[in-house]
């Protein structure tokens, strides 16, 4: 299976969450690898805790790769590389985490059709040998992410049965809100796009789920932790949000996940582990959610039709 996590800003959450899912994945047991298409910013090293690839590789990575540089891209094994100790332990107990990084000072390229066939190539392969192919875009339009469409509307994946799911990713304000709509329904969003490279606009819609981070719930701990005041007017905007979002298409029916804000996150981004939460310094519920994503990224209840 492939999920293409996607946003139409940058800081929503979305390789944070992502890492944080694929982790979670692999815990379940599940075979899974994380690719960072986001060429121009590769910060999923850091995420991961792979201290030598913080902000991508030297030479080698995807960006690389797909311009024909090398003919493998390179591989980080999480398990045995992240510098959290945590993570080394649990290695013999969970599926394959491995980390397909992309290259320093990166950036955009030309989406060639060497470059497309590379890309083809590569996913076929990975889908094959892992339960979970992880894409992480860079943030709006994207020459990947048109890659992506086309390659994933292409005739020989779907006869292949391969599945692409596409998470858009936004934080729960007015701005992000309207930002995620157009980012799928806007001029040159995804659905349009989608369809000019053989999507049928029902299937493509089918595969978009969307995925709320840092959000703060109005009955959640941390708010009642704010004075009376402020709860209500939490309350106000909350209920506001939910009928923006609704109007916008991005109501309750196409969320796939709502992330808490969590104070782990909000200061660095990383991995949450167990012992982050037994050390009382993240929240259960935010590795909960987590947790709940990297079920539901599968499940079918979650994608049959809204
Ligand atoms: N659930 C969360 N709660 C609080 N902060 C978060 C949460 N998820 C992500 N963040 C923080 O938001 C910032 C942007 O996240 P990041 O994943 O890098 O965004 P993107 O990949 O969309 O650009 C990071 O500092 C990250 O740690
Ligand atoms: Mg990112």
């Amino acid at each position: 299976m492939l999920v293409i996590a996607t946003s139409d800003k940058g800081g929503t959450g979305r390789s944070v969450t992502a890492c944080n899912v694929a982790y979670q994945r692999a815990l379940l047991g599940h075979d899974t690898c994380y690719l960072d298409f986001d060429f121009g910013s590769p910060t999923s090293g850091a995420v991961f805790g792979v201290d030598e690839v913080y902000h991508g590789v030297e030479s080698g990575g995807l960006h690389h790769y797909l311009q024909g540089q090398v003919t493998e891209p390179q591989r980080i094994d999480v398990w045995r590389s992240s510098s959290r100790r945590e993570l080394r332990a649990r290695r013999s107990v969970a599926g394959r985490l491995v980390l397909f990084p992309g290259d320093l000072g990166g950036g955009e390229f030309n989406m060639t059709r060497d470059v497309y066939e590379r890309c083809v190539k590569l996913l076929i392969r990975l889908n094959e040998e892992f339960g979970l192919v992880l894409i992480d875009l860079s943030a709006g339009r994207s020459h990947a992410a048109e890659m992506l469409l086309a390659v994933t509307a292409d005739d020989e994946l779907r006869r292949r049965n391969m599945e692409a799911r596409w998470l858009v990713f936004h934080r729960w304000t007015r701005q992000h809100i309207t930002a995620a709509a157009d980012l799928v329904d806007g001029r040159s969003g995804l659905v349009q796009v989608g369809q000019d490279l053989g999507y049928s606009e029902g299937s493509l819609r089918d595969r978009i789920r969307f995925v709320r981070t840092a959000v703060i719930e109005p009955d959640s701990a941390f708010a009642r932790g704010l004075q009376a005041t402020q709860q209500t007017w939490l309350r106000e905007v909350n209920s506001n949000l939910n009928d923006r979002a609704i109007q916008l298409g991005l109501g309750r029916s196409v969320v796939i996940a709502s992330i808490p804000l969590d104070p782990v996150l909000q200061w660095r981004e990383q991995l949450l582990t167990d012992s982050d939460v037994q050390d009382d310094v993240a929240n259960k519920e935010t590795v909960q959610a987590f947790q709940r994503l990297a079920e539901d990224i599968e499940t079918g209840d979650t994608w049959s039709r809204p």
